[in-house]
């Protein structure tokens, strides 16, 4: 397995494999790698002739500093993994090498048709902008087959999806499913942030949603959307900062389970966000 810094090096391989007719699949990440992105990388080796990961901390996602400065780093743990498992290339440069000054001062646009207004999008702003800004550079760079993301960013895979449309990639996107651990909490980088008592704690918000389906179609969307909240925040070390039930492509809130249907919900566990979903048709 090859680290490479650097987007000349990484277009030598991209170049070679090409020419060789191998298939690229490919794993976006920004490191702390846990069994989330392990389940991605599986699927992405079983499935190409070569599988690349990219690690790179973002850092125009991010409308948080703290959050930038305290996102887990290490790449040597991370290669150790990616190695034992058969990925073939990881891509780990430094800003520097991704952005122009511009670029990571300036604005990025492009159209999410409404996607972006929503949920992870009205809490942190600007945050889509710079994942659509990242994974369109990386998909430029790497030029894969496969694409593989995981579906607890549900929002996030949702607006790929349309990059990918409006972008005219070529590219198969992967939806894989969300990887939970034995508590069934999502698994998460930023679980590695939560002490033992808030793991505790924050394995109530996977048994609040998996409960939450039993209500379905009972009660109104709108009814279980107060339910699962109220359920929640009864634990006052959680306090969820939005839960909406919406439609699983368009992403708008949903009055009738007559569409599919997904409740999307983050929650603070102290200083730690997290994210999780579940379908509900
Ligand atoms: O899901 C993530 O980890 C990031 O948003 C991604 C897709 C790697 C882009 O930085």
């Amino acid at each position: 397995m090859r680290i490479i810094g650097t987007k000349q090096d990484l277009n030598i391989e991209i170049e070679l494999l090409k020419a060789n007719k191998k298939s690229i699949g490919f794993v976006p990440t920004m490191g702390a790698l846990h069994a989330g992105h392990i389940a991605l990388v599986e699927r992405a080796v079983a499935e190409n002739d070569c599988c690349i990961v990219s690690i790179f901390v973002n850092p125009t996602q991010f409308n948080n500093l703290i959050d930038l400065e305290k996102y887990p780093r290490d790449l040597d743990r991370d290669a150790q993994m990616l190695e034992s498992i058969g990925c073939q290339l990881i891509f780990a440069p430094e800003a520097s090498e991704i952005y122009t000054t511009d670029e990571l001062t300036g604005s990025f646009d492009f159209d999410f048709g409404g996607l972006d207004s929503v949920m992870e999008g009205k809490f942190r702003p600007g945050h889509f902008n710079g994942v659509v800004q990242i994974v369109s550079k990386l998909f430029r760079l790497i030029q894969p087959d496969k694409a593989y993301f995981g579906e607890k960013d549900f929002q996030q895979l949702a607006i790929i999806h349309r990059m990918v449309n409006i972008m005219h990639f070529d590219i198969n996107i992967i939806d894989c499913q969300i990887v939970r651990d034995e508590s069934g909490l999502a698994m998460s980088s930023r679980n590695e942030r939560l002490t033992e008592e808030q793991h505790k704690k924050a394995v109530e918000i996977s048994k609040v949603l998996f409960e939450s389906r039993n209500f379905v179609p009972k009660m109104s969307p709108d009814n279980l959307n107060k339910w699962v909240i109220e359920q929640i925040n009864v634990f006052p070390e959680l306090n969820v900062e939005y839960f909406d039930i919406v439609h699983s492509e368009t992403l708008q809130t949903i009055n009738s389970w007559t569409s599919p249907a997904v409740g999307c919900i983050a929650v603070f566990c102290g200083e730690v966000r997290l994210i999780d979903n579940i379908r509900y048709n």
